[in-house]
């Protein structure tokens, strides 16, 4: 029989803090999440400082929610694992210091997770039978990445932005016609009631084969737009606009992400990170995957955004690789996808 491997994993890289308990990486025994989102929302957008002093007083609850709703003690953990980058300094110390003290308390093993590894990983607590190698685009307020997943613990990085994230410039957008934080659900409903072909946005392809994204030019585009109608007076909807906005960003996303697994002859694609929950880019997605039959991944929503139970999937095969750390792990805020900061 299969080693039961049971994980405490702890998430709190942005304005979430979140804990889980996972076993053998798949099965989410719990997954408690305390979103700062309403406290953030009044000034606009997340500020680290008070992210920071949130987490502080969340974590303690949070974790002991996780652990009660698993029906879990701490004498049934295998490890705890935490994520230690990329993220908002102040906001990754607090679950890094946490999750320190725990393993050293209980003498458990500690696993430092990379925080887009745990996006990447959703898809395994969705789709139990998901397995690589598969194609993975990468879409979260700060990443955008298209990546070539060969086996659990080995990936291949097609793909990046070089300026601003997907999920940046809808929250950017969203800004600009007035939308409270976070822009990207809000872009989400209200396309729904606008045109998507009523401007003709760009569509940043970059040079010949590339897999990487650029979207500030989208963005600076849909401002431009904006500030030319409201200077001359010219009445627009809003939904027109961000459904426009919107559709340029999913043609990209859609016809690299369908290229990769084109080029790389593989039938599985997966979609991660909280653009994600974007209900257009998972229909378009569907369709291009239809379309050419491929197998398309997705998980449902609340595992697109920022969540524990992620955590504590990309936690177990680190932890059957061998990956552990000890008391000297620190927060990387500016880790990179493919990157150990320890
Ligand atoms: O992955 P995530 O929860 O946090 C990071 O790791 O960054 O992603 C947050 C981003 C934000 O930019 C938010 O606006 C966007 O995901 N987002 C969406 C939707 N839900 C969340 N963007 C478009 N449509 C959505 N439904
Ligand atoms: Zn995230």
């Amino acid at each position: 029989m299969e080693e039961k491997v049971v994980i405490l994993a702890i998430e709190s890289s942005c304005d979430e803090t979140s804990a889980a308990v996972v076993v053998n990486g798949r099965e989410v025994l719990s997954n408690v999440i305390s979103s700062q989102i309403k406290i953030h929302k009044q000034f606009g957008g997340v500020v680290p400082e008070i992210a920071s002093r949130k987490h502080i007083e969340n974590i303690d609850r949070v974790v002991k929610d996780a652990l009660l709703e698993a029906g879990v003690g701490f004498k049934d953990l295998d490890a705890v694992a935490v994520t230690y980058g990329p993220g908002l300094v102040g906001a990754l110390l607090v679950g890094v210091s946490y999750a320190k003290s725990l393993a050293f308390g209980l003498g458990l093993p500690l696993i430092p997770v990379h925080h887009i590894e745990g996006h990447i990983a959703a898809n395994y607590i969705q789709y139990p039978d998901l397995e690589p190698p598969f194609i993975c685009l990468v879409v979260s307020g700060g990443h955008t990445n298209l990546v070539k997943i060969n086996s659990y613990n080995d990936f291949d990085i097609l793909g990046h932005t070089r300026d601003d994230a997907a999920g940046e410039a809808y929250d950017k957008v969203a800004r600009s016609l007035n939308l409270p934080y976070p822009g990207g659900p809000k872009i989400d409903k209200i396309s729904k009631e606008g045109d998507p072909n009523s401007v003709k946005f760009p569509r940043v392809m970059l040079e010949e084969g590339s897999y990487d994204f650029s979207f500030s030019g989208l963005k600076s585009s849909v401002l431009n737009h904006l500030n030319r109608c409201r200077l001359k007076g010219i009445e627009y909807k809003e939904a027109d606009i961000a459904a426009s906005f919107q559709q340029a960003v999913i043609d990209v996303l859609t016809e690299k992400a369908m290229r990769a697994c084109s080029e790389y002859g593989i039938n599985k694609l997966a979609a991660c990170g909280g653009v994600s929950a974007n209900s257009a880019l998972r229909a378009s997605l569907r369709a291009a995957c239809e379309k050419k039959g491929i197998e398309f991944y997705v998980p449902e929503l609340v595992l697109c955004t920022d969540n524990g139970a992620m955590i504590g999937s990309a936690a177990y095969y680190e932890y059957k690789a061998g990956c552990r750390t000890d008391m000297s792990l620190n927060a990387v805020p500016g880790l990179k996808l493919g990157e150990r900061g320890y």
